[in-house]
C-alpha cells in the first residue's frame, strides 16, 4: 500500500540544524539504486509512468512538488515537503510528479537498478495491465 515512512530526525540541541538517517530496515525492501531530479521547472511534470516490480520511496529533499499516484480506479494527489518523510509506492501503481517549487529535490530510493522493460509508459496499457 501507498504510505508514509517517517524518517527518524535527530535535532541538534544547540541549534546547529537536523540530520536525518535511512537505515535499510526502515524501508520494505533492498534499496538497489538511488537517483534525484532537482532543477525541474514549475511547469514540469515528471514520472507518467507504472513500475511492473520496482518499488520505490520519494523524498522531498528540499522544497515540495505533488505526486499524483493512480492505481487504476482511484487517483490521489500528495503533497512532499518533508525532508523526513518518505512516500512509499509499491508496484503497479500510475504515478505522476509535478508543481516542483523553486529548488525542489526529489530523492528516489528504489528497489531495483534501471530496467526499461520494468516501465509502463502509456496509460491505456497501464489500465489494461490492470484489468
Ligand atoms: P524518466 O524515467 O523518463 O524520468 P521521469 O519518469 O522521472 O520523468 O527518465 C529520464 C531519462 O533518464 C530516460 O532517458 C531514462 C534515464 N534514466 C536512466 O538512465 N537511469 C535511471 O536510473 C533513471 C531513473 C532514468
Amino acid at each position: 500500500d501507498i504510505h508514509f515512512i517517517e524518517i527518524p530526525k535527530i535535532s541538534d540541541p544547540d541549534g546547529r540544524g537536523n540530520l536525518s538517517v535511512i537505515e535499510k530496515n526502515i524501508l520494505p525492501y533492498k534499496v538497489e539504486r538511488i537517483y534525484y531530479l532537482y532543477d525541474v521547472p514549475s511547469d514540469s511534470t515528471r514520472g507518467g509512468h507504472a513500475h511492473i516490480q520496482l518499488q520505490q520511496s520519494l523524498i522531498a529533499l528540499s522544497g515540495s512538488f505533488d505526486v499524483v499516484v493512480d492505481d487504476g480506479k482511484n487517483r490521489t494527489i500528495l503533497t512532499l515537503n518533508k525532508p523526513n518523510k518518505a512516500l512509499y509506492i509499491p508496484k503497479g501503481i500510475w504515478r505522476e510528479l509535478e508543481n516542483f517549487s523553486s529548488g525542489a529535490v526529489c530523492l528516489a530510493i528504489v528497489s531495483d537498478i534501471y530496467k526499461e522493460e520494468d516501465y509502463i509508459r502509456d496509460y491505456q496499457d497501464f489500465l489494461n495491465s490492470k484489468s
